[in-house]
């Protein structure tokens, strides 16, 4: 962002609260400019959500266990964020950091949808859905519904665009499509055909409409990235940019004070004081701490909601999604309270590998984050069966989940605002010398562009009030 340079004046000094990824990108970018950062984070490490679980961690959790993680060696899990649009500055700051990135398989033709009791691959899924709307529409056409909105030329044109669209043969009937997938691979013979659809009924009454279109939005198109190794590539190569030095970890915030000239910040290790304030903590955790920031402030801060998300990871002493479905990356959508099964983009072929086995939110994530770790795997993997069959509860070699509402410093997922009101704006805006950022106060909720972008404007704010003033 622009012009960072201090121009012969003094480098204000910035105590930034919290060492997520809005806080280590508003530290990282101040830094460059020569300013003097002070980061404070309650947790352990450095990274908030920006979390990857690997063999010889331990996790702890709120009203619950701590679990020992003991994947092998190469394995990982992104507990938190796990893919990166390419159109999101995250990737900006891969490229600047140096961290290679490589492609997230977000959709996979031959993953599954599991819906209404009943699994098909996803290309199946689309083959059908596709075909009967498409036949439908151009039976509409032909039948002269559509004259008063098209011309004759644009009707052979739509005709022409349905046929391919939904594979429709010469009446302008769906009846199947190799697009369907086979049992047996076309190859010097022509393989097998997966046997006829189903009716336009049965079509429609399985539901796989929510799950084939999943990856429409333009935050979830294909293709995506990650880090190559974990998503906390990112939190490591942003903490060594920053100084480890200047991130005190264990120091957990209690109050926070704007003076006329400067801010006031006390901690568990003892008090700060600093020209501006830069609070990039959630803002359920931020109401919790005494402050002087005024009555609205405090308000807008109890606004958004926290959102209970949960995650686990299954290790799996073989790839067997690779070697036995063919599934190379990609997502299972389902209607179960697993909600997706995510094929892991990396370490193709090798020995082991790990399935993201639930990714879920809300009452899904509160019903599993309520039961006991072993539970949780128990019933991740009753669920996955349904989709992969008995070879789901085999060769699972270990497990760590996460339930983020429960993880301390943190308490959710991410947020939602009721609605997006004044106190949005208001937030948006510092109160007195203290500024807020955090995806929370963007509307890239839930991503660490949110977070970067939000750091980013306010650091840019922050600038130019430091060259404003006399
Ligand atoms: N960024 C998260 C994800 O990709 C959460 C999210 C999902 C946000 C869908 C927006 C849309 O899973």
């Amino acid at each position: 962002p622009g012009d960072f340079t201090l121009r012969g004046r003094a480098a204000a000094s910035v105590v930034i609260l919290g060492a997520g990824v809005a806080g280590l990108t508003a530290a990282y970018e101040l830094g460059k400019a020569g300013y003097d950062c002070t980061v404070l984070e309650a947790r352990a490490e450095a990274g908030g959500r920006n979390l990857t679980l690997r063999g010889g961690d331990r996790l702890t959790e709120l009203r619950g266990p701590a679990q020992e993680v003991r994947f092998g060696e190469g394995v990982y899990f992104n507990a938190g964020p796990g893919r990166i649009a390419p159109w999101m500055v995250t990737l900006d700051y891969c490229r600047e950091l140096g961290i290679p990135i490589e492609t997230f398989v977000n959709r996979n033709a031959a993953a599954y949808v599991h819906t209404n009791g009943q699994t098909l691959r996803a290309r199946t899924a689309q083959a059908d859905m596709y075909g009967y709307v498409a036949e439908l529409l151009a039976k509409a056409t032909d039948l002269g519904a559509l004259d008063k909105m098209i011309t004759k030329d644009d009707r052979e044109r739509l005709l022409d665009f349905l046929r391919r669209f939904g594979d429709l043969g010469p009446k302008l009937e769906y009846e199947g499509s190799e697009r369907r997938g086979f049992t047996e691979f076309p190859a010097i013979g022509a393989g097998t055909p997966i046997t006829a659809p189903g009716s336009l009924h049965q079509v429609l009454a399985a539901g796989t409409g929510h799950a084939i279109t999943n990856d429409f939005g333009y935050d979830q198109a294909t293709p995506m990235f990650q880090p190559v190794g974990g998503m906390d590539a990112i939190v490591t190569k942003l903490v060594e940019a920053v100084g480890a030095d200047r991130i005190r970890t264990g120091a957990r915030v209690t109050k926070i004070t704007t003076l006329a000239d400067g801010v006031e910040v006390t901690y568990t290790g003892g008090t700060l004081k600093a020209d501006y304030c830069i609070a990039a903590l959630p803002p359920h955790l931020l109401a919790r701490i005494p402050h002087n920031l005024g009555a609205e402030v405090a308000a807008a801060l109890r606004t958004p909601v926290p959102v209970p998300a949960g995650k686990i990871g299954l290790e799996y002493g073989t790839r067997w999604w690779e070697l036995e479905d063919r599934i190379y990356g990609g997502v299972t959508e389902t209607d179960l309270d697993i909600t997706h099964i995510w094929y892991p983009s990396y370490g193709y072929h090798s020995e082991r590998g790990l399935l993201v086995g639930y990714y879920n939110t809300d009452e899904n994530a509160e019903l599993y984050a309520a039961l006991t770790p072993d539970d949780r795997r128990r019933r991740a993997l009753t669920q996955g069966k349904k989709i992969h069959g008995e070879k789901y509860r085999q060769n699972v070699l270990s497990s760590a989940s996460i339930a983020w509402e429960r993880q301390e410093h943190i308490e959710g997922g991410w947020v939602r605002w009721p609605s997006v009101d004044s106190s949005f704006t208001l937030l948006q805006r510092p109160a007195g010398r203290v500024y807020f950022a955090g995806d929370w106060l963007t509307h890239l909720i839930a991503w660490q562009a949110g977070a970067m972008e939000s750091a980013r404007g306010v650091v840019t704010e922050l600038h130019e009030r430091v060259l404003r003033s006399p």
